[in-house]
């Protein structure tokens, strides 16, 4: 599904503090796998996942998802591209404190042109998957830090994307709703999504769920 070809990265490009993050990544992914970035702080795990989720561009190299070169794409159908395929989870969950939980998890939709039975029929699947149902009308801010990270999944779904990144998404999750997180991505395993995971979170180790550890260090896979 993921093709990597000699992936490079420079923050400030040309600039005296230009800084290589990423450099002669190859790696290929499949379509269904769970596969975990392993690295110390700094080790260009967000920069990486950055690049796969079309939210930043490469310095040099290719990528390639469902052959379609996203790097190489203008800025609208990378857009486009972002939101029907990738489902973003991150580790501050980045909802929008104000909106309520209903709210959030549609904001994905709001650039869709589908009609409002095609939406509400989104929302009722996406929330009911991540169990955040019962909090629809709940405003972000007064949800709990498991609550928040199902609405940032139900988000994360509304629009049936076949890859998800999550980066360090259960570095602000205690044990048990970590386990659950976990519990989340098997489900959408079994449905056969493509599952990326900055973490080092042991958690994750040596768990079912990942299919490959993929370790980084300054920029490089090791
Ligand atoms: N926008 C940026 N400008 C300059 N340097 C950056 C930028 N983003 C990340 N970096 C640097 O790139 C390196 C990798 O960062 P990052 O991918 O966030 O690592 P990780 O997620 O593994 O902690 C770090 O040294 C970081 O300071
Ligand atoms: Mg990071």
């Amino acid at each position: 599904m993921i093709t990597l070809t000699q992936l490079e990265k420079i923050h400030n490009h040309g600039a005296k503090n230009e800084f290589v993050a990423l450099r002669g990544i190859n790696l290929s992914i499949e379509r269904g796998e769970c596969v975990v970035f392993k690295g110390v702080s700094g080790s260009g795990k967000s920069t990486l996942l950055s690049l796969i989720g079309g939210m930043s561009k490469p310095s040099h190299g290719s990528i390639l998802i469902d052959n379609l070169p996203i790097a190489k794409l203008p800025d609208d159908k990378v857009s486009h591209f972002r939101l029907t395929t990738i489902g973003f989870i991150f580790q501050s969950f980045n909802l929008i404190d104000d909106l309520s939980v209903r709210e959030n998890i549609l904001t994905p939709t709001i650039c869709l042109n589908i009609s409002e039975e095609e939406r509400e029929s989104r929302f009722q699947r996406a929330a009911e998957f991540a169990n955040i149902t019962n909090k629809s009308s709940t405003r972000a801010k007064d949800l709990s830090g498991g609550e928040k990270q199902r609405c940032a999944i139900a988000r994360s779904l509304i629009n049936n994307p076949t890859l998800i990144i999550a980066d360090e998404p259960t570095a602000n999750l205690d044990q048990r709703n970590s386990l659950y997180f976990i519990e989340t991505m098997q489900k959408l395993k079994a449905l056969g999504k493509t599952i990326l995971i900055a973490t080092h979170d042991e958690i994750f180790e040596h768990h079912v769920l990942v299919d490959r550890i993929i370790h980084l260090e300054y920029g490089e896979i090791i």
